[in-house]
């Protein structure tokens, strides 16, 4: 069997909820290897319609391992409230949810934090979940971090908070005049969130490489798209982690040489949520039609998603970054009713023509170049058979998968499990340690 990374192409929201839990029924396992509760990733199942959060999206499989990797941050009040739902409304068991050990903790603390410094930012704001993602990955950096591990550790824990804590009151005193944490209400609350979360708590290294050994079925769930990658994304209007293929494998532990196939999860068109540049955006009536059509509403925070038309730039740089092999193109079944449709194959940038992505200042001056093609006007909602598609929505696919020079492995025509067009499959493709 395969390692599959499934990474996000754009700048998120993509469907990568849909096409885990859709390759998941062939998984051994689904690691989670970035992020944390920023995510909002549906499935929709017999079982109803879910926004996962922090759950990888193996979870409604009960054979399946399923991994919060030493990648990701974990607040674990969202996860204990996420657990509980789904035991509530799926009859989820967690028996095999494993949490490394080596995970960061977002403390409220974080949440504060992240909270208060978009507040003071103003115009300059750069629209975050206000999860406290980004100040518990500064504190990993920092080596000022309080780790998943940790919460069942009371020595070590009440010798380092109070250090911490204090940092932080610092700072939210005279950063943002906002009132101290008590260190020991801190304390109480971590205790507990360790015993509440002690049977799911690993090292999951032996796991994970138990799994390679034995030549198991995984899946890693990327978090986020490309275009907000630490590194590569539109910087500093980004994430704090990477959610290309190269942060899961540091954030899963799978040896880069242990990774078989990477795909790229790509909508029929492109969101954004949050600020940063988005050379595609449409401010317009048609942008207007694919929100309404589309349901682009933030998954975790409702925000209406920005729209725009499909962008190859934005993809063609994933396929750079990552060694995609395959991408899943979802939601085609919202351009039902759209007479034409731009697909941006280039940038303009100062006269030159740009194909990857080029870095924040030139990409907010990029002009898209737009080819026209011309719509089908047909539902497709349901279709599981490529000839089943009207020729222009195959036409349609056939240019994208040209700008993009990569293969289309999977096309989504609706929310539900069923609603796809599967034209490859990367647990039958032998992997590169096979080949
Ligand atoms: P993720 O964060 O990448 O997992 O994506 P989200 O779940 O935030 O957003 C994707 C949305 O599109 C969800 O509401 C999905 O149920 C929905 N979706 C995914 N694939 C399709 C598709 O092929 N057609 C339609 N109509 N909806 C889809
Ligand atoms: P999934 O996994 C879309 C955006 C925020 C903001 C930036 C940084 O569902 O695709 P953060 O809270 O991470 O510090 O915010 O990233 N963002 C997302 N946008 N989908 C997500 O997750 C997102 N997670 C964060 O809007 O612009
Ligand atoms: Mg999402």
């Amino acid at each position: 069997m395969s390692t599959v990374a499934v990474v996000g192409a754009q700048w998120g929201d993509e469907g990568k909820g849909k096409v885990v839990d859709y390759f998941a029924v062939q998984a051994d396992m689904v690691i989670r290897y970035q992020g944390g509760n920023n995510a909002g990733h549906t499935v929709v199942n017999d079982l109803g319609t879910f926004a996962l959060h922090l759950l990888p999206a193996g979870i409604f499989y009960a054979s399946v391992d399923n991994v919060l990797g030493p990648g990701t941050v974990i607040d674990p009040e969202a996860l204990l409230h996420e657990m509980a739902a789904l035991r509530a409304s799926a009859g989820l068991s967690f028996s095999r949810l494993w949490i490394s050990e080596r995970a960061h903790v977002v403390m409220p603390y974080h949440r504060a934090i992240d909270a208060a410094e978009e507040t003071q930012r103003r115009d300059k704001a750069q629209g975050t979940t206000r999860r406290g993602i980004g100040p518990t990955y500064a504190d990993k950096a920092a080596r000022a971090g309080i780790r998943i591990g940790d919460l069942l550790a009371p020595d070590y824990l009440a010798a380092w908070l109070p250090h911490v804590v204090a940092q932080k009151n610092a700072l939210l005193a005279a950063a943002f005049d906002l009132p101290p944490f008590a260190c020991d209400d801190l304390l109480a609350r971590c205790l507990a969130w360790g015993e509440q979360l002690r049977d799911h708590v690993v090292d999951t290294l032996p796991i994970v490489a138990a799994a390679l050994h034995a030549d198991r079925a995984i899946l890693l769930e990327g978090q986020l798209g490309i275009m907000r990658d630490l590194d590569w994304g539109h910087y500093p209007y980004v994430t704090s982690s990477s959610p290309s293929a190269g942060g899961a494998c540091i954030g899963a532990g799978i040896p880069p040489s242990e990774l078989d196939h990477v795909w790229g999860v790509a909508k029929a068109y492109t969101t954004s949520v949050g600020e940063g540049p988005f050379p595609t955006e449409q401010s317009n009536a048609a942008g207007e039609r694919l929100r309404a059509v589309g349901e682009e509403y933030g998954a975790s925070t409702g925000r209406p998603r920005r729209c725009g038309w499909f962008d190859a730039v934005a993809v063609r740089t994933a396929v750079a970054l990552n060694g995609i092999d395959a991408i899943a193109l979802t939601k085609i079944d919202i351009l039902d009713e759209f007479e034409r449709l731009p697909i941006c194959v280039a940038y303009q940038v100062d006269g030159r023509r740009v194909e990857l992505a080029p870095d924040t200042r030139a990409l907010a001056r990029a002009e898209p170049v737009y080819e026209e093609l011309p719509g089908w006007r047909q539902p497709t909602g349901g279709i599981t058979q490529l000839e089943a598609l009207p020729p222009n929505a195959q036409r349609y696919l056939r240019r994208i998968q040209e700008v993009c020079g990569v293969p289309i492995g999977l096309i989504g025509t609706g929310q539900q499990r069923a609603a796809v067009i599967s034209l490859d499959d990367p647990f039958d493709q032998p992997g590169r340690r096979h080949r």
